[in-house]
């Protein structure tokens, strides 16, 4: 694990909602695997006084560095998002246990920030061999992203957006819902991260015998599993740090 300054390489607005940010991290392009975040800082100092959770969204083994994608929502974001390419960030990573990478048909279901770990699962499935269908959804059609990496990684790419102005008018649960319906087990994989409404109805698809695996956010404030802050409820009565034991977790060993 690297903790460390990482210089960023470039710095855009991808869409009117979502960042972009490359950093130079040889260390956490090397460890990474898809489905686990870094842990960043500015050079702010204490204001806001936490490093803030990202996604893994690319990795460039070779060219060494990670590519994170945001969405301002706070103080910690919308200072990310003041930095300029050449300025240093602080950074701690990779962290957490990521997605498990199974043989056999993987689908891939992100909906608004929650594409961001699934492309760089999908350029990792499309390096295995696994067949990939990605289904995405966001607010508006000008938030969707990664669209032609996925497009190149995946057999088939589906959107769907809250407003109707990019492919079905919907939400990715519904999506998930209409591509599942009627199929015969054994289904593929399924990858499921956004919010928490979308888990919810993603987890259901466990009960009807898909493996089902679900990327969690908690806040966050060591990332190490040392302040018991991000925990998530188990069905068993206990509890896990998504930090450690996540963010991403079967959807039947937690209680989202
Ligand atoms: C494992 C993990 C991976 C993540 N990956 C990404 C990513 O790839 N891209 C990205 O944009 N964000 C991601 N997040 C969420 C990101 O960490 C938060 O948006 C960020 O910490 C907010 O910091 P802030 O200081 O700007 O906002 P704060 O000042 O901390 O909060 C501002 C407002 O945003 C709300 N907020 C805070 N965190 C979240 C959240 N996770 N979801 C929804 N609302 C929130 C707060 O409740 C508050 O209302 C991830 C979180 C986790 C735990
Ligand atoms: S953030 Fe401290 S235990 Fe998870």
């Amino acid at each position: 694990m690297y903790l460390g300054p990482a210089r960023i390489l470039q710095h855009t607005g991808l869409t009117p909602a979502v960042r972009e940010m490359v950093l130079e991290a040889p260390q956490v392009a090397t460890a990474a695997a898809p489905g686990q975040f870094v842990h960043l800082a500015g050079d702010w100092e204490r204001d806001p006084l936490l490093r803030r959770p990202f996604s893994l969204g690319r990795v460039d083994r070779q060219a060494g560095t990670i590519n994170v994608f945001f969405r301002v929502v706070g103080r910690g974001t919308r200072r990310l998002a003041a930095l300029n390419p050449g300025q240093t960030v602080n950074l701690l990573g990779p962290l957490g246990r990521g997605f498990s990478l199974p043989a056999g048909e993987w689908l891939l279901a992100g909906g608004g920030l929650g594409i961001a770990p699934l492309l760089f699962l999908a350029e990792e499935g499309r390096r295995l061999n696994r067949p990939l269908t990605a289904l995405l959804g966001a607010r508006t059609g000008a938030e969707l992203f990664g669209l032609s990496a996925f497009q190149e990684a995946c057999g088939a790419v589906r959107t769907a957006t809250d407003d109707g102005s990019a492919g079905r008018h919907g939400t990715v649960a519904d999506l998930l819902d209409a591509h599942l319906e009627g199929r015969d087990l054994p289904g593929p994989t399924v990858f499921a991260c956004g919010p928490k409404p979308f888990l919810r109805r993603a987890a259901g698809w466990s009960s009807r015998g898909l493996r089902v695996e679900v990327s969690l956010e908690e806040n966050m404030a060591c990332g190490l599993g040392a302040c018991r802050g991000c925990v998530v409820a188990t069905p068993g009565g206990g509890y896990e740090n998504v930090c450690t034991s996540g963010p991403v977790f079967p959807a039947t060993e937690v209680s989202i």
